[in-house]
């Protein structure tokens, strides 16, 4: 995830860029850069680090001009450096552009593009379209780039300029937002709302596949084809902070928000055409070695390793290795047995940077044994020294309550998961095929999730008052029973515990009083009437039973003082569905009580101490 801007008109365009990019830097901030027509000549300017080192550059040499671009960079592909950040330029630096998204057919371009002679200067995905630009130039900007992005998978959304064109800024859209503002004599183009706010409240939303050409009189939208497209004009009333946060009151809320984006894109580029593989690029470790793994070691903190939970679940169903999780701080000061080549370690880090997570790989590195992590930060410590990467792709995550990172990990273990079974050969390609249809289903089923929130905000106005809750699941849904206990602790300070519902009837059925809240985890699936079960115990001392069942699930009524319903999906995938009703259960209590959700106290979003 990344912030564009762009600008044309008749000011100078960057201390516009710049305010734009200030107010997209929570989209992404390892490195910055700008571009700047005039006087025939394009000239660039970027710079690692946050976008303060960037500023200080242009302020010591400023880029006078009417017409430029300008990008925040969160690393999606290639480390952050000054080479891979945006502007990225063709062969004869005649032409620039910014991006954010994922070009997935990049490789295969870059090969062919190589071949015909175009010189590669960065890592990035992104260069391939600059060079493709330049190929399909032939005096027109705008034509150009709809040619290009004809030849272009994936995502994008671009802000292009070419220094022989001084009057005009070709932006396109695929997936990833874009927005036009519309001023008078000037135009903008951004990311989100945020970065315009200040120069105009006139917007056009770009559609996927709609490319525009902005020039200083007005603005024209287009389908690849050239089809002239008839767009509306939007006001907007927001105030700036509620612009940043995409008209949501917290960013945790937004961050929930964007669970099916967010795993769209985790899964974007890693399905084999074939539809029946996986494909992950940053494993470094090969194939062959993957097959002699006959233990996996899963080791992360907090919400992490609740995915990690549900990793080892489906780790061992589906590819019969062995798995085995740990919390980062309490392995790393045992002996851990490892046993170099038979052995996997896989961290579990939405920051990269957690200080146990770290210490722990390292040991794992020092004994011999090679590292893979899932990791959301490109470039942070844990992506540099691991040995394999996943990448999820949730873009920054700002509220300290973890979600949007959480789901996406849990995507991330799926395509390990199928990747090793294909492997290995304990997942046929029949098999793969159909995981993978299901799989792509949750984004849609998470979107019905987020529209129907009325027994949530019931429960919460009813159990706001509660000075403890129980969270109870089974198999697949243990872990979402931690991960749910730990999420209202966090934000609304009430104590909670998650439990294996099985383990109940050991301790925690003590605590059932007519005051308690006990959250079940009860879809259907192959544990389901031992739930109904335990939720028949619960109700018989008292307990009050809010249960997460699946839709069309009539009988659960009977059982439970409420039921948030939720689409039914394998048992499997529904740890994905269970954490968003759970996730907005504790956002609403925490709410109601009056709780600091986006920044809850004695807690930091990177633990890099012990
Ligand atoms: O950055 P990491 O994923 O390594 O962080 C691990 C935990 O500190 C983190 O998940 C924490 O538990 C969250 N605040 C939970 O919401």
């Amino acid at each position: 995830m990344c912030g564009i801007v762009g600008y044309i008109g008749k000011r100078d365009a960057v201390p516009i860029l710049m305010e734009g990019l200030q107010r997209l830097e929570y989209r992404g901030y390892d490195s910055a850069g700008a571009a700047v027509v005039s006087g025939g000549k394009l000239a660039i300017r970027k710079k690692l680090g946050k976008l303060r080192e960037l500023r200080n550059s242009l302020e010591e040499t400023p880029l006078p001009g009417g017409l430029g671009i300008g990008h925040t960079r969160w690393a999606t592909h290639g480390q952050p450096s000054e080479i891979n950040s945006h502007p990225h330029a063709d062969c004869s630096g005649d032409l620039c552009l910014v991006h954010n998204g994922i070009i997935e057919n990049y490789q295969e371009l870059k090969k062919q593009l190589q071949a015909e002679g175009h010189d590669f200067k960065s890592q990035t995905d992104t260069e391939i379209v600059a060079h493709l630009v330049e190929k399909y130039y032939k005096g027109d900007l705008f034509a150009a780039v709809q040619r290009a992005l004809l030849d272009c998978e994936g995502a994008y959304a671009l802000g292009v300029v070419h220094k022989d064109e001084p009057g005009v800024l070709v932006a396109a859209r695929c997936g990833s937002p874009l927005i036009i503002g519309v001023g008078e004599g000037e135009q903008f183009i951004a990311s989100d709302v945020p970065a315009i706010l200040k120069q105009t409240r006139e917007v056009i939303y770009l559609n996927d596949g709609e490319v525009a050409k902005l020039t200083s009189e007005g603005v024209i939208v287009t389908d690849l084809k050239g089809n002239v497209a008839d767009k509306e004009q939007v006001h907007i009333d927001w105030d700036a902070e509620a612009a940043e946060k995409a008209g949501y009151p917290h960013f945790m809320l937004k961050e929930i928000n964007e669970q099916p984006r967010v795993i769209r894109d985790t899964l974007r580029g890693r399905i084999a055409k074939s539809g029946d593989n996986v494909v992950l690029d940053d494993m470094n470790i090969s194939d062959e070695e993957l097959k002699g793994i006959e233990k996996i070691i899963i080791i992360s903190c907090g919400t992490a390793w609740h995915a990690g939970i549900v990793g080892k679940y489906m780790l061992e169903e589906h590819t019969r290795i062995p798995v085995e999780v740990d919390i980062a701080s309490e392995f790393r000061y045992r002996n851990p047995i490892l046993v170099p080549g038979k052995h996997l370690v896989m961290s579990v880090t939405q920051s990269g940077e957690t200080a146990d997570t770290l210490a722990s790989i390292r040991e794992a590195q020092r004994q011999g044994v090679k590292v893979v992590s899932i990791v959301n930060v490109v470039g942070s410590t844990i992506a540099r020294e691991s040995d394999g990467v996943i990448y999820t792709q949730a873009g920054p995550e700002i509220g300290v309550a973890s979600t949007k990172a959480y789901t996406s990990q849990v995507t991330a273990f799926y395509l390990f998961t199928i990747y090793m079974g294909r492997l290995n050969g304990t997942i046929s390609s029949e098999k793969a095929a159909k995981l993978l249809a299901e799989l792509q289903t949750v984004p849609g089923m998470i979107e019905e999730i987020l529209k129907d929130q009325d027994v949530i905000l019931e429960c919460a106005e009813a159990y706001k008052e509660a000075v403890s809750a129980l969270f109870l699941g089974r198999s697949y849904n243990f872990p979402s029973a931690l991960e749910g206990a730990l999420k209202l602790k966090e934000i609304s300070y009430i104590h909670a515990e998650g439990y294996g519902a099985g383990e109940m009837k050991h301790g925690p059925i003590a605590l059932v009083d007519d005051k308690l809240p006990v959250i079940c985890v009860a879809v259907k699936s192959a544990v389901y009437d031992k739930m109904v079960s335990n939720i028949q115990e619960i109700r018989a001392r008292a307990g009050k039973v809010i249960a997460v069942a699946t839709r069309g699930d009539e009988d659960i009524h009977r059982h439970a003082d409420h039921v948030i319903s939720i689409p039914q999906i394998s048992e499997m995938f529904s740890p994905l569905l269970v954490a968003v009703p759970l996730q907005l259960f504790s956002y609403h209590m925490a709410i109601a009580r009056g709780c600091d959700v986006d920044q809850p106290r004695n807690l930091a979003k990177s633990v890099t101490v012990e």
